[in-house]
């Protein structure tokens, strides 16, 4: 397994067989390894920084029937909210404050916010922030507003294709559609956003061979950015019952991404701080180089709840950005305020 990581370590690639083998075969020592050559690529790429996004969950609205998701349209149980653009705007402001140049924008697939609303909410965003990166991941929308929302001043757009099974995403999302969700991929790419994709593990009946699917999408798409998290069932949804994905698989993966796409921002993400304590300082220690503190309004974090046990959410947690650079800092890492681009993006320019 030594002789695969190596490989993978040096050339970037490894064919499909090989990620099988590796995944069925990765024992304690090899998988230190793993981690061990991640880290190195990471710091040889980037260095000990992590970037720190501001993010701001604006809506809870979803139009979206996700098996796997706490807001998918189906759940009752849910409480919505929508977050007005003055209020976005005062999150940013806010954040911009703290010290935050890069904003994330998230929400469901919301289409209450039309184009136009949408459109003078990126300008207004970057009038007055105009050295910041804004984000957006709002899901599915056409190509029109999609391009507008560029021209409007977006720079990054985060929409992960969440499995690159076929089947899977078909048996997950009764109301979307696989080619779809690539083409969305493609065209946000060729507008000149910075993009995000990823995918969750442990999702029920998801397979190795569906997670090395995984990986071959991420290196031929060549993401910006890549969001790997682990699954974790929500009460209110049909997945109740499934067990999550674990951390070890997910640490695995994002090692992984770190040396399929070496050039990408990874997140540590919230999914992987809510499975386990250590989660997101684990994840930083093996590729991952990027922590989006909670910038929303405490009175609503606890409505985008996704799944189950989502931390960040109560009262404590309205001085994220400090608790997450304390434990940054105590991971032995450097804080890094910037915009934060990727350095494909940074080349490409
Ligand atoms: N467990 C883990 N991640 C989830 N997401 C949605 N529901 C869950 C869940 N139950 C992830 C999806 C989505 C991102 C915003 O959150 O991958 O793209
Ligand atoms: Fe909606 Fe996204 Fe949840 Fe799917 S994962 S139901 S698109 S918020
Ligand atoms: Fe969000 Fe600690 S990291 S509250």
């Amino acid at each position: 397994m030594k002789q695969l990581v190596q490989k993978l370590y040096s050339c970037g690639e490894l064919s499909q067989e090989e990620v099988v083998h590796l995944l069925h075969n990765l024992g304690p020592e090899s998988r230190d390894e793993l981690f061990r050559y991640a880290h190195m690529k990471r710091i040889e790429r980037y260095g000990d920084k992590v970037f720190m996004r501001g993010l701001i969950e604006f809506s809870s609205f979803c139009r979206q029937n996700c098996l796997y998701c706490g807001l998918r349209a189906s759940n009752v149980a849910a409480e919505r909210y929508r977050l007005q653009p003055v209020q976005i705007l005062d999150c940013c402001q806010e954040g911009y404050d703290l010290g935050f140049r890069t904003f994330v924008l998230q929400s469901g697939e919301d289409y209450w916010y039309t184009e136009t609303i949408l459109v003078d909410l990126v300008r207004s965003v970057k009038v007055r922030f105009p050295d910041t990166a804004l984000t957006l991941s709002i899901g599915e929308r056409d190509e029109e507003t999609y391009q507008s929302l560029y021209e409007a001043g977006a720079d990054r757009f985060l929409l992960r294709h969440e499995t690159a099974s076929r089947n899977l995403y078909k048996k997950l999302h009764p109301t979307m559609s696989f080619d779809n969700r690539r083409k969305c991929l493609a065209t946000l790419q060729r507008i000149g956003y910075q993009v995000g994709a990823g995918f969750m593990v442990g999702l029920p009946g998801q397979t190795v061979a569906d997670l090395a699917e995984d990986l071959l999408y991420l290196r031929a798409l060549n993401p910006d950015m890549i969001g790997i998290g682990p699954f974790i069932p929500h009460d209110d949804t049909p997945l109740r019952d499934e067990s999550a994905g674990s951390l070890e698989d997910t640490l695995v993966m994002v090692a992984l991404a770190r040396l399929f796409v070496p050039d990408a921002l990874i997140p540590a993400t919230t999914a992987l701080g809510s499975l386990d304590v250590m989660g997101r300082e684990r994840a930083l220690k093996v590729g991952a180089n990027v922590v989006m503190p909670n910038l929303s309004p405490v009175t609503v974090r606890k409505k985008y709840a996704l799944y189950n046990n989502k931390i960040c959410t109560g009262e404590e947690s309205a001085e994220c950005r400090h608790c997450l650079e304390l434990r940054i800092r105590a991971a032995g890492f450097f804080v890094d305020m910037g915009r934060g681009d990727s350095l494909k993006s940074v080349t490409v320019k």
